[in-house]
């Protein structure tokens, strides 16, 4: 098969599991792979699955133990007609590797690795800009929640203050105005900071915050099975957790949410599920939340996935590499 087809291919990738998935399918498509798994390179060389085979081949066994052959010695591995190849910048370690079950008397083109490499690079370029993009998109959130919540509450504060200077009964009013105004930057700064998070992990800190939404009434069935991790990946995933629920309040009115977090093999998955009025994801343009979710999780090398129809709640599922 010729590399043109795979660098047009591989040019409309947005995110690495696309970049990978796409050189797959099209390998396969062309006959040249029966199938293949391909796995990210972490610190130490640790690796993530990114993409898994779809049948149960021999592969999925032995390609794990391939590809860490290959992430070691840094070159390609072949044993029968399985090829471990990895995916280096010039004198680098890789970034990836491609573990590939190849068709009798196939061989992957020439210029795989280096289109790999340029369609990698070039996402992980894009995902920074659109990491800058998202963090001034929360800026603008919190400058909009601060005028919108605070801001109005102080201005009523102000205007009933005004009303007293001739009217005494009135103070009251005003003092309650700038009461509720100090416990919505209490609530501001509360979702912004994390405090729990610093000191108790993830874990802990989703038990004690799911607590609040149970004193507010809402029903919450929680399994949480949460490994330590690292601080920037536990403040990601309460992000995710916090954005699907504050959803599932704000605009679901549900009665009930269900909240899971849990290990299985190398990744962990993520489900928030509420019982409230769902809405049609094809027809609702996502906003900040929701776009936010999705960076978050593929900043971690995962994916998130959402189910909404109107009438039906809302499932929230994601995965991201442990
Ligand atoms: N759990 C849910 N139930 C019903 N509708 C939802 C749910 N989650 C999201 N939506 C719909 O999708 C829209 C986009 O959600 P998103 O979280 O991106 O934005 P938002 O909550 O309106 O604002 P923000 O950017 O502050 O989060 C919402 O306005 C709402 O119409
Ligand atoms: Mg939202």
């Amino acid at each position: 098969m010729g590399c043109a087809e795979l660098a047009w291919a591989l040019a409309e990738a947005r995110t690495r599991e696309e970049v990978v998935r796409k050189a797959l399918r099209l390998l396969e498509e062309k006959g040249v792979i029966r199938c293949g798994e391909a796995y990210w390179v972490g610190e130490d060389l640790r690796l993530f699955q990114m993409q898994a085979c779809r049948a149960a081949c021999p592969l999925v066994e032995r390609s794990r133990h391939l590809a860490e052959a290959a992430a070691r010695v840094g070159n390609p591995v072949v044993e029968d007609t399985l090829l471990a190849l990895p995916v280096s910048p010039p004198g680098g370690k890789p970034l990836a590797i491609l573990v590939l079950s190849l068709e009798a008397g196939q061989k992957p083109p020439e210029a795989l690795g280096a289109l790999l490499l340029l369609a990698l690079k070039r996402t992980g370029l894009s995902q920074a800009a659109r990491l800058l993009r998202a963090q001034e998109e929360e800026r603008r959130r919190v400058g909009r929640e601060l005028h919108d919540g605070v801001g109005s509450l102080l201005t009523a504060a102000l205007l009933t203050l005004k009303v007293a200077e001739r009217h005494p009964a009135r103070l009251a009013e005003a003092r309650e105005r700038v009461a509720e105004a100090l416990e919505e930057v209490r609530r501001l700064s509360r979702e912004l900071r994390l405090p729990l998070l610093d000191d108790l992990g993830l874990q802990e800190a989703l038990q004690r915050y799911l607590e609040e939404y149970r004193k507010n009434g809402l029903e919450v069935e929680a399994r949480l099975e949460v490994p330590p991790l690292p601080k920037d990946k536990e403040v990601a995933l309460f992000r995710v957790v916090q954005e699907a629920l504050t959803n599932a309040l704000r605009h679901a009115r549900a009665r009930k949410v269900r909240v899971a977090l849990w290990a299985e093999g190398d990744r962990l998955f993520g489900l928030v599920e509420d019982d409230g009025e769902g809405f049609d994801p094809e027809k609702t343009p996502p906003s900040v939340g929701l776009l936010g979710m999705h960076e978050r999780v593929q900043g971690l090398g995962g994916s998130l996935h959402l189910r909404s129809a109107p009438g039906e709640g809302t499932r929230v599922e994601f995965g991201v590499p442990l």
